[in-house]
């Protein structure tokens, strides 16, 4: 069976793999593991749709890891903004200090594990996409075929032994990149979250699931509702400027370009800074959700703002755009700049 699935896989593979700026054509040398490790961290967590333009910028602008190494880590920072989740942004910095450091990527997934920043996921899919190494790769998209395949029905996270022991079966020792990415397409167009198109899975002869309710695999432990926060962030504008600071280098968005906020981030009780002296308007609310928690940030303004006090900056607002503010903060501002 494991054969008839990964050969199944691949041929279905060389017909229909999406082209992707960060992959090589089906059967054809690995891409620069650069360029793999770059789009394998940014697509954690994070669609293709929404990856494709930071890579396109990033590889522009830093077009090898020696480029990235020596990049101050804020510029860095500032040109993920928008991606989410920036302890990556950190890591990916580290990371490609201690490459460059070390004269390049090498090559076995035991040895990128090692690098820091790099996790188990990402150390298997850089060897088996850029080194042609047999790794076992297991991102959401495996995980769903895999538990469908072998009708897994454990709940997550408990099936994630034997949706891995399933995933190591059909691995084949050749073109192991090109299989890992061959189920992550699958994934993505064939056996979708919600109704999986098996009329046309190269691999339906051999699922388990098939005919059985795939629909309902993997099986997930109910979510918790997720806690709602409530925060203040001020807009302080003067002379066709708004004041930015710079957030602590550790905890929620750390050392991401900000607007002042009451401290929303360190508090899990909902009590907060008191508001800041003085008149303010109010923009209206926006809302961010974020792995742990949703938070209603309400936007409060003023114009003609005496000069602030404490570290930040006076950000032009005609180069908003270059100051690299997460989404919150982006939303927050477009509030205030509507009002
Ligand atoms: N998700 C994670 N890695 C991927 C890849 N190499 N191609 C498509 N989607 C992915």
């Amino acid at each position: 069976m494991a054969a008839t699935v990964s050969d199944n896989l691949l041929d279905w593979y060389d017909a229909h793999a999406r082209e992707l700026p960060w992959r090589a054509k089906p059967g054809t040398p690995s891409p620069e593991p650069y360029r793999v490790w770059l789009s394998e961290v940014m697509l954690q967590q994070t669609t293709v749709a929404a990856v494709k333009p930071y890579f396109e910028a990033f590889t522009r602008r830093w077009p090898d890891v020696a480029a990235l190494a020596a990049a101050p880590e804020d510029d860095v920072m500032a040109a993920w903004a928008g991606l989410g989740y920036y302890s990556r942004a950190r890591n990916l910095v580290k990371c490609a200090r201690a490459v460059a450091a070390r004269g390049g990527f090498p090559t076995t997934e035991a040895e990128l594990r090692e690098l820091p920043g790099l996790g188990a996921y990402t150390a298997a899919a850089v060897a088996a996409i850029a080194f042609a190494q047999r790794a076992v790769v297991v991102d959401a998209n495996v995980e769903r075929v895999v538990a469908r395949l072998f009708a897994i029905d454990t709940p997550l996270p408990g099936a994630r032994a034997a949706i891995r022991e399933g995933a190591d079966l059909i691995t084949p020792d050749e073109r192991s990149g090109d299989f890992a990415q061959a189920m992550m397409d699958l994934g993505s167009r064939i056996c979708t979250p919600r109704a999986p198109n098996c009329d046309a899975c190269p691999l339906a002869a051999d699922c388990a699931a098939r005919g059985h309710d795939p629909e309902r695999l993997p099986v997930k432990a109910a979510k918790k509702a997720k806690p709602v926060r409530q925060g203040r962030a001020y807009w302080i504008e003067r002379e066709g400027a708004v004041w930015l600071v710079q957030r602590a280098p550790e905890g929620m968005l750390g050392g991401m370009r900000a607007l002042p906020d009451d401290g929303w981030s360190a508090r899990g009780d909902g009590s907060g800074e008191p508001p800041l002296q003085g008149v303010w308007e109010s923009a209206g609310l926006g809302r961010h959700t974020f792995t742990h928690f949703a938070l209603e940030l309400s936007v409060h303004i003023q114009r003609d703002a005496p000069a602030a006090g404490g570290s930040g900056e006076w950000w032009p607002l005609d180069r908003l755009d270059e100051a690299g503010l997460p989404t919150l903060f982006a939303k927050a501002a477009r509030l205030a700049l509507a009002d």
